[in-house]
């Protein structure tokens, strides 16, 4: 007999997103239906999932055992995701409103207002400001079924304040059941300060900021934004080089306004993600859906940012990519953090059928974040990371749209979230 702690009871459909991960083409269609499911969990790790009868033969739960009855809901992995800037300091809400009059994002970045309003904000804001601005936004992502997050800095760009933004994420993952991967983007931008001197900028990152980051073991990714203007291809790639040889992992921000070739150079250099793609050409689907480098697409941002031009996700499938879908959390381009959403956006926006949103926002999540062992789909020996929601069947979760179906969040075996309150 297996010994539980905690016990969902008669969960009335469950989609378990079960591997092999990460899921291409047409897997990408299956996400593991089963009706009237038990589940297990011993110590935040699932024990067992199948039917009643097998249920009373196998486990037996502790006599303090958490039950939750799910006969009334529909259950599926926590969402992973896998891209967001999660520590920053205050608001774009001006330059949106510039945007309603017809600005474009890039224009108001080339006024100097984008990223570096943020960055202004979070170097002026004290770390227990910026850690209270993160925990409540993680509280907010939990309500709305994030159980994983990636979080990069890059608001800082000077090594005090990208350290301050590391040091907060892993205060509050200290504090907050929450998982949060952090990835380190001091390449997110050049500095205003260093406008004129990129190279020196490049030289700072090369010589001191990313070998200290790396000693003080803040974070497991680099990311880079490659785009015109910000770091080019060559830029992109020296500076990947010398974080692989650090010891980082690489994402990079790629053809998200042009093609730059972004996608190519993501496969040369091995990176574990390349990242949004608005723009990616023909050749660049080709090689990445090849490549074991994941592709996390950001429907968010079209959104947002009201484009006509939308990742092409269909080309991507089709081509055998191993696609995901993430927030891109952040103050100036997707002020989204709600993975349900996302999920809504990959169907309504992208084109995927519900199925291959629902595998994207999972188990393809936690294959970005190279997490696919541990989380993103339900299965025994990985964490009971899972959503209860309150629909009649997986599909009502994009059908119906604008309200918050989730009712309970298990994280790591324990309920987070009880009847739509965290606890
Ligand atoms: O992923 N593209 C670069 N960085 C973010 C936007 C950051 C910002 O505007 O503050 C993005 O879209
Ligand atoms: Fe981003």
């Amino acid at each position: 007999m297996t010994s539980a702690d905690l016990v969902v009871q008669n969960c009335r459909r469950l989609v378990t997103c079960r591997g092999p991960i990460p899921k291409r083409k047409s897997a990408l269609q299956d996400v593991g239906p089963a009706d009237k499911v038990w589940i297990a969990a011993s110590k935040g790790e699932i024990v067992f999932i199948g039917k009643e009868k097998d249920f009373q033969k196998s486990v037996r739960p502790e006599r303090s055992a958490v039950r939750l009855d799910a006969g009334a809901l529909v259950g599926l992995p926590g969402f992973v995701d896998s891209h967001t800037h999660l520590p920053f300091a205050g608001n774009r809400v001006e330059e949106f409103r510039l945007r309603l009059q017809g600005y474009t994002y890039q224009q108001l970045a080339a006024k100097g207002m984008g990223i570096q309003t943020t960055v202004k904000a979070t170097r002026q804001a004290t770390k227990q400001e910026l850690l209270c601005l993160v925990l409540d936004r993680l509280n907010k992502m939990l309500l709305n079924g994030t159980t994983t997050v990636e979080a990069k800095s890059g608001y800082g760009l000077n090594l005090r304040d990208e350290v301050k933004q590391l040091e907060v994420l892993k205060e509050a993952a200290r504090r907050h059941p929450v998982d949060i991967v952090p990835t380190f983007m001091g390449a997110h931008d050049i500095p205003k300060e260093y406008k004129s001197r990129k190279s020196a900028y490049i030289d700072l990152l090369i010589d001191k900021i990313i070998p200290e980051v790396s000693r003080r073991k803040l974070a497991e990714f680099f990311d880079i934004f490659c785009e015109e203007g910000v770091y080019s291809l060559e830029e992109t790639r020296r500076l990947t080089e010398t974080a692989k040889q650090a010891g980082f992992k690489i994402r990079i921000h790629a053809d998200e306004f042009s093609a730059l070739g972004g996608a190519e150079l993501a496969a040369e250099v091995g990176a574990t993600s390349a990242d949004h793609l608005i723009c990616i050409t023909e050749e660049g689907i080709r090689i990445l859906s090849r490549s074991e480098t994941a592709v996390t697409l950001l429907p968010s941002v079209s959104f947002f940012l009201m484009l006509e031009k939308r990742a092409p996700a269909r080309g991507l499938i089709d081509a055998g990519a191993a696609l995901n879908l993430a927030s891109d959390f952040n103050p100036g381009s997707s002020m989204v953090g709600s993975m349900l959403f996302v999920l809504q956006l990959g169907v309504y926006l992208l084109k995927m059928s519900i199925e291959e949103a629902i595998n994207a926002v999972t188990a393809n999540g936690a294959y970005a974040l190279r997490r696919h062992q541990s989380v993103g789909s339900l299965e025994v020996g990985k964490k009971m990371d899972m959503l209860l929601c309150d629909v009649p069947d997986y599909p009502s979760l994009v059908y119906e749209l604008g309200w918050n179906p989730i009712r309970h969040v298990i994280k790591n075996g324990k309920v987070v979230v009880r009847d739509g309150r965290r606890i």
